[in-house]
């Protein structure tokens, strides 16, 4: 690309770094693709030093510490302390498995600046059931340590069908447990989320009386407690911008290395997205392939095209149209403009009719090695 198209180009502002796919939960809604248990080695930390120098030099100032479960890499606290010093604002987002005191403090003095603890269920039984682990007196401690020890206190709840009829619940939880922000992320259905689509996406409904839950409170926690509403976008007739734009400010790094432009990207056919082991992340944000596929307009096709919206929302999301119309240049179908908007109707549909008859697969290695052949 020559130096004046470069210079046209944003710069990565966010960071994802997926630390590793190794999770001791089994969530049956995570976003992970389906196969990650037949991917590659995890990058070692001191390539996890240099992907963060180099995007860092970039432009990226956000950084999420993500997974699977971060805290299962015993150099996180390393890697911390390296992405602090480059100048990051550090996020670690965790089931708070695993988590303890010491842990906390460590992080702590390693310069880690912000914790999001994820809780299933503001009841014990479904959040175990959920999780696949006996887990929700743990995370409850660990939302209070979080807090005790100056973290802001950020709690995110996955929203489903399983859950949705506790939005009450959920928002007293928070409440209690003093969150200084709650963000009710309902579910995005990529990886395993997808394959479990029917058990749970939320009837419109259930849906409408959450939302309306949710925003009372809202009113009611005022100055106390800030609630993100994330809304599943099946249910609106416009799509997200998702990802901001491809290729214009996120960048997420897989556990393997692969380099994706959003996080669900490797799952894009022919995208062949590079790996930081074979380029550095300059090369990658500005000269990949993948990472120029779909930026700006020029690969949009009919109705994005000649939209009066697609400086708005970008088409919507390349994943989300290749996952329902094999297709990864259509417009998202959850645009009631796409002709493969009725697709979505029927997802609503069938949820609207009965329950499934389909098995729940939880997140884990052996389901990912069956299903994945
Ligand atoms: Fe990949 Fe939306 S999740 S573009």
């Amino acid at each position: 690309m020559a130096g004046s198209e470069k210079s046209s180009l944003t710069k990565p502002r966010w960071l994802l770094a997926e630390l590793t796919y190794a999770c001791p939960l089994q969530c049956p809604y995570c976003s992970n693709p389906l196969d990650y248990a037949r991917l590659g080695d995890e990058l070692s930390t001191e390539e996890w030093k240099r992907v963060l120098s180099e995007a860092r030099a970039l432009g990226a100032v956000q950084l999420g510490l993500s997974g699977g479960e971060p805290l299962t890499r015993r150099d996180l606290a390393e890697i911390v302390t390296h992405a602090r010093q480059l100048g990051y604002y550090t996020n670690l987002i965790t089931s708070g498995y695993g988590l303890d005191e010491v842990r906390i403090a460590e992080l702590k003095s390693a310069g880690l600046d912000h914790i999001q603890v994820s809780i299933q269920s503001p009841e014990k039984l479904l959040n175990d059931e959920l999780a696949g682990t006996e887990s929700f007196e743990h995370k409850l401690k660990v939302a209070r340590w979080v807090k005790q020890h100056g973290y802001p206190m950020v709690l995110c709840v996955v929203i489903h069908r399983q859950n949705i009829h506790q939005m009450q619940q959920i928002l007293e939880m928070a409440d209690e447990l003093g969150a200084d922000y709650l963000e009710l992320a309902n579910t995005q259905y990529y990886g395993w989320a997808l394959l479990n689509r029917d058990h749970l996406l939320p009837t419109r409904e259930q849906f409408a009386e959450a939302e309306a839950i949710a925003q009372s409170y809202k009113e009611k926690v005022k100055g106390r407690m800030k609630i993100y509403y994330v809304v599943p976008d099946y249910y609106e007739d416009r799509p997200k911008a998702c990802m901001n734009g491809w290729g214009t400010t996120f960048l997420t790094i897989a556990p393997d290395g692969m380099a994706l432009p959003c996080h669900a990207a490797r799952e894009l056919p022919g995208l062949n997205c590079p790996s930081v082991r074979d380029f550095s992340i300059r090369e990658i944000w500005y000269e990949s392939a993948a990472f120029n596929r779909f930026r700006s307009y020029g690969w949009m096709k009919e109705p994005c095209r000649s939209c009066p919206e697609k400086e708005k929302d970008f088409g919507g999301c390349r994943c989300q149209a290749y996952l329902m119309t094999g297709d990864m240049a259509d417009a998202d179908p959850v645009c009631s403009k796409s002709p493969h908007h009725h697709r979505v109707l029927e997802a609503i549909a069938s949820t609207q009719r009965s329950a499934s008859d389909k098995p729940l697969f939880f997140r884990n290695a052996r389901n990912s090695r069956a299903l994945t052949g």
